[in-house]
């Protein structure tokens, strides 16, 4: 069994995520690569601002990509195609990828042109926030899942640095119950706050209790043409679970309609609502908000 320390892991995508994963393996020893929208190396010393007020300086690594390890892709789920298919022929045969964005989709498109390789796919609920581009604060801890998607299995080592460099990480054996269990938070919570201009925990009013209620059902019969069997009350009670934990949170859907950016809309409700079409299973609930976030994206 291959329990080596990993060479080379690099970071595609150098938002919140990609930063705060960044320096969580630089932390812990683990110096990656923090590659850009040209594929280039991000030199600039990055700051970061942890959860205790302490500033640090670091400056990330600049492997090759033929001799990266592990990929790991922390752009928005409507990027990762565009963003992967230039660097995957120059990726070598073994090198591993590791998908972490909100939304479900991008694997199911991403599998056929991996050639094999390991494919893993977790999800954070660690906050933190961007103070400029090369400064980051984090705002919260939460729990991480990864677990295995398709192709081999991860190599223990890979595993293993990802585990201890990540606090509040763990390995999960079935990793897409885990996402769409993530899904239905994201369902409720990002097109409601973005619609209504409301921070996270206003969603505990009586108001929006139908609107939660029917996303939940229409996500629970969605899923379970997926083989995916979830009990819609306990989703609903991780859903305001997370409205209380986060209730000062401004969601990261209502950040992307107040700076005017694209949202992950498509690949949250836009997923349940497409995978509802190839069944015929109706999700008025859910399409009702995609047609309010697309209206709201299409604002000069
Ligand atoms: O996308 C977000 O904003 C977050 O995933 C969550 C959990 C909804 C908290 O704001």
């Amino acid at each position: 069994m291959n329990t080596e320390a990993p060479k080379g892991i690099a970071i595609l995508g150098a938002g919140a995520v990609g930063q705060l994963i960044g320096h969580q393996l630089a932390r812990s020893g683990i110096i990656p690569t923090l590659l850009g929208r040209d594929y280039r190396p991000l030199k600039a010393p990055f700051r970061f601002v942890s959860l205790n007020g302490e500033e640090t300086q670091q400056e990330f690594g600049s492997a090759d990509s033929g001799n990266i390890d592990l990929l790991i892709v922390t752009v928005k789920a409507y990027q990762v195609m565009d963003a992967l298919q230039p660097l995957l022929p120059t990726l070598s045969r073994d090198c591993h990828l590791l998908l972490l964005h909100n939304g479900l989709g991008p694997h199911e498109a991403l599998i056929p042109h991996l050639d094999g390789r390991c494919l893993t796919l977790g999800t954070t609920s660690q906050g933190a926030l961007r103070l400029g581009k090369h400064q980051l604060k984090q705002t919260g801890s939460g729990l991480t899942q990864f677990g295995h998607c398709s192709g081999p299995a991860i190599a223990p080592g890979l595993k293993a640095a990802l585990l201890s460099a990540i606090p509040g990480s763990g390995w999960v054996e079935a990793i897409l119950p885990a996402l769409w269990q993530k899904l239905a938070v994201n369902a409720c919570i990002n097109p409601l706050t973005a619609i209504h201009g409301v921070c996270n925990g206003e969603l505990a009013d009586d108001e929006f209790q139908s609107t939660i209620a029917a996303v939940l059902s229409e996500l629970v019969e969605v899923a379970k043409t997926q083989g995916i069997e979830l009990q819609e009350d306990s989703l609903s009670a991780r859903v305001y679970e997370v409205i209380r934990l986060t209730a000062a949170n401004r969601s990261s859907m209502r950040q992307d309609v107040d700076h005017k950016r694209k949202t992950e809309i498509d690949a949250i409700n836009g997923y349940l609502v497409s995978i509802g079409n190839r069944h015929s299973i109706a999700t008025p609930a859910n399409k009702a908000l995609v047609d309010a976030i697309h209206a709201l994206e299409q604002r000069v």
